[in-house]
């Protein structure tokens, strides 16, 4: 048995070196905390410390904020500042609960804030590890239902990954029931005139779970609930963490005898992003839901789910897959496996299992309901594939679909990296484009979340230290035609009358875009070469010298042409990793240089550098790097004449200041 076991992780160790293979994509364009180009508005203060939870208004001018100890309510309807509306203070008082490991984390931390209805909010907190809820008014967060014990909605400890909705008036909610975090449930609370539902407790319904995230199906009249757990399933080594989907239906009443109180609906699914000769990314760490377009089947539902892995040496990396509704559909109605003492097939035939309607069954077949509540096949992401595999850790996810200037609909997807970056990635056919990745927070947090404001065009991210808001695009960080096809953002398009680069949602006519292939050449027939910077430089002979070139996407290829365009040839010149030419000068290669950037097809000179070969022996100083430099250099040269004049009426060797020059040796 142990030597299976070895035989297994070694074979697992090297489907993991395979995965090393695999291409990781990169971001087009990388913006820092504070860059220019993707200002961001932040709400940090000390009220919105510990952000746990996010939830908007319909109207997305109001969001909503869960954090340590207070609900918030924020307005965000302005496009440059977010300003406090109200805030409902609900810290506990009674701190005995906490041991003294827990002293740090000895507060209310909200782990539920959802809308009842249009006028009243829910709110659920750790509550010192005592979890207790509130029903809050939506105007002014003023208390509607005094605080009482929830034992069971929400978890004991603040940083518990768990998850709840409201259907109607009713709660559906998963987290654990304990102090230990040891006893996981998945009930239904305020139900409408008909009993609670839990989860029948078999060592086999739920396994040591993380949850993750819920939904409301209204087609199928289920909720979905989306999680990781242990496999008990699989037996071939231990602790193997499975990603899963389950499902309760909206209509059970629980059984009359048999399976009183409790589900008779529940059965869950393995869900699986794996590509074939690869390492499972096995533990979901995020998942959203895109409805279908409005003349699509409600089977096209999407899930969107982020997948890191178990094992050290993938555990960095992440991929990203997308589920159907209609292959989730098809697992639950198809066959099961049934647990007693160990796992055995049980065939579907019937199609009780699964089913919606089982209420009022007898308890032969309740009796088998309850012990058969995993299907047999899995739920594997569309087509087997993943559609995005990055070097980055994601934790969190949210998406939307975006109408581009042709009228196509793209699904573009908004990644939480957990080194502080939000990607934004665009599907395209067959391949994703990451547009551009931009940091919002400093790393590490334990808190994150997301959400995004389709009619407000902003996604809004909660961490420890506040809530940040970053518009979807910002069009005109693009100052070229070119510029702005080559980013193939589907939100920006090039506007030929204004020459400026806007939001397509204006609806400004014949805007210029290309999100599938940003073909320049096409888009941009009237493309006015830009005259690229020339730089002269006095050079010595054998001196180094280095030209950079810098390309603001990180796609581009970058080049070294001479002037007659013909390629500069690496056997008697070194091109630097970051694209910088090192030129040995000598009298034949005093000349022009050329650097060529190519993204998509279309080339481009970034800048032209021209190599002057200076004869006097003294002018060793050139202007190789920008303007603002040359003050710095002024100095040197005052500095080193001081120096050389010192040093000459000494007899002593030759002394150079050459601050500016790469050497490289
Ligand atoms: C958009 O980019 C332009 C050009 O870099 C910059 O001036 C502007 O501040 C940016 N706007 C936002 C909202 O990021
Ligand atoms: C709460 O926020 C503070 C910083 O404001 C951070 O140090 C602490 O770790 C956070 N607690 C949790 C549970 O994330
Ligand atoms: C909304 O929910 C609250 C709390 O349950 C209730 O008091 C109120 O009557 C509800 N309002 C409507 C319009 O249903
Ligand atoms: C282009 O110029 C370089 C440098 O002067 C020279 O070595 C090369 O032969 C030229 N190529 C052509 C095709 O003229
Ligand atoms: C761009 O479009 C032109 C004209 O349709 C075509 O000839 C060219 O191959 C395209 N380039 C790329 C890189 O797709």
């Amino acid at each position: 048995m142990a030597s299976v076991n070895r035989t297994c992780r070694i074979f697992i160790l090297l489907l993991g070196l395979l995965h090393f293979s695999k291409s990781f994509i990169t971001p087009r364009i990388s913006f820092f905390l504070g860059s220019p180009g993707r200002l961001q508005s932040h709400y940090i203060s000390s009220e919105a410390r510990n952000t746990t939870v996010l939830l908007l208004s319909p109207d997305a001018s109001t969001l909503f904020v869960g954090a340590r100890n207070a609900v918030l309510s924020l307005d965000v309807s302005k496009p440059d500042v977010i300003t406090q509306k109200s805030k409902y203070d609900w810290a506990p008082k009674d701190l005995t609960r906490c041991g003294t490991a827990e002293k740090k984390n000895c507060a209310n931390f909200i782990r539920v804030l959802q809308f009842i209805n249009s006028t009243h909010l829910y709110a659920c907190g750790s509550f010192a590890f005592k979890p207790a809820d509130i029903i809050l008014t939506v105007d002014n967060l003023s208390v509607s239902r005094e605080a009482q014990r929830a034992k069971g909605l929400c978890p004991y400890k603040g940083s518990e990954r768990n998850t709840a909705l409201f259907v109607d008036g009713e709660l559906y909610t998963a987290t654990t029931n304990d102090f230990a975090g040891a006893d996981p449930v998945i009930s239904r609370y305020f139900s409408n005139g008909r009993a609670d539902l839990s989860l029948e407790k078999l060592s086999t319904t739920l396994s040591d779970p993380t949850f993750i995230s819920s939904t409301y199906i209204p087609s199928e009249r289920k909720v979905l609930f989306f999680f990781r757990e242990e496999g008990a399933e699989y037996k071939f080594m231990e602790r193997f963490t499975v990603s899963r989907v389950a499902q309760v239906c909206r209509d059970d009443n629980g059984g009359t005898l048999t399976l009183q109180k409790r589900w008779t609906t529940f059965a869950k699914s393995q869900l699986i992003c794996q590509t074939e000769k690869q390492l499972p990314l096995n533990l979901l760490q995020d998942i959203v839901m895109v409805p279908p377009g409005d003349d699509e089947s409600p089977d096209n539902t999407l899930f969107y789910g982020i997948f890191t892995s178990q094992w050290p040496l993938t555990s960095s990396q992440s991929a990203v897959c997308v589920f159907t509704l209609s292959d989730i559909k098809t697992a639950f109605t198809g066959n099961y496996k049934s647990f007693t003492n160990q796992w055995t097939d049980e065939p579907n035939t019937d199609g009780n299992l699964g089913n919606c309607k089982l209420n009022s069954e007898s308890d032969t077949i309740l009796n088998l309901v309850k012990k058969t509540f995993l299907t047999a096949s899995h739920v594997y992401s569309v087509g087997k594939n993943q559609l995005l595999t990055s070097r980055e850790e994601y934790s969190r996810i949210t998406a939307q679909r975006v109408k581009a200037a042709n009228g196509h609909k793209y699904s573009v997807l908004y990644l939480l990296t957990e080194s502080g970056f939000l990607h934004k990635a665009v599907l395209l056919k067959n391949r994703t484009h990451i547009i551009e990745e931009i940091q919002v927070f400093k790393p590490p947090q334990t808190l994150k979340s997301i959400i995004v404001s389709v009619t407000k065009g902003v996604v809004f991210i909660g961490f420890s230290e506040g809530v940040v808001r970053v518009p979807v695009a910002n069009c005109s960080y693009y100052p070229s035609c070119a510029e702005c096809v080559l980013a193939r953002d589907p939100f920006c398009g090039w506007d030929p009358q204004d020459k400026v680069c806007v939001l397509v949602s204006n609806m400004k006519p014949n805007l210029h875009q290309d999100v599938d292939n940003g073909n320049v050449s096409e888009q941009c027939d009237s493309f006015e070469k830009e005259n690229s910077p020339r730089l002269q430089n006095e050079v010595h002979l054998n001196q180094l010298v280095m030209l950079p070139c810098h390309s603001r996407s990180r796609l581009a290829k970058v080049s070294w042409r001479f002037s007659n365009h013909s390629i500069v040839p690496m056997s008697l010149y070194l091109q630097n990793k970051d694209g910088s030419l090192v030129v040995n000068v000598t009298p034949s290669t005093a000349m022009e240089f050329h650097c060529v950037t190519e993204e998509q097809g279309f080339q481009q000179t970034a800048v032209i550098f021209s190599l002057k070969l200076c004869l006097y022996q003294k002018s060793h100083y050139n202007g190789l790097v920008a303007v603002s430099i040359l003050l710095a250099i002024c100095i040197c040269v005052i500095a080193v004449g001081a120096v050389l004049w010192w040093r000459k009426h000494q007899n002593k060797a030759d002394l150079q200041c050459q601050p500016f020059q790469h050497i490289v040796t």
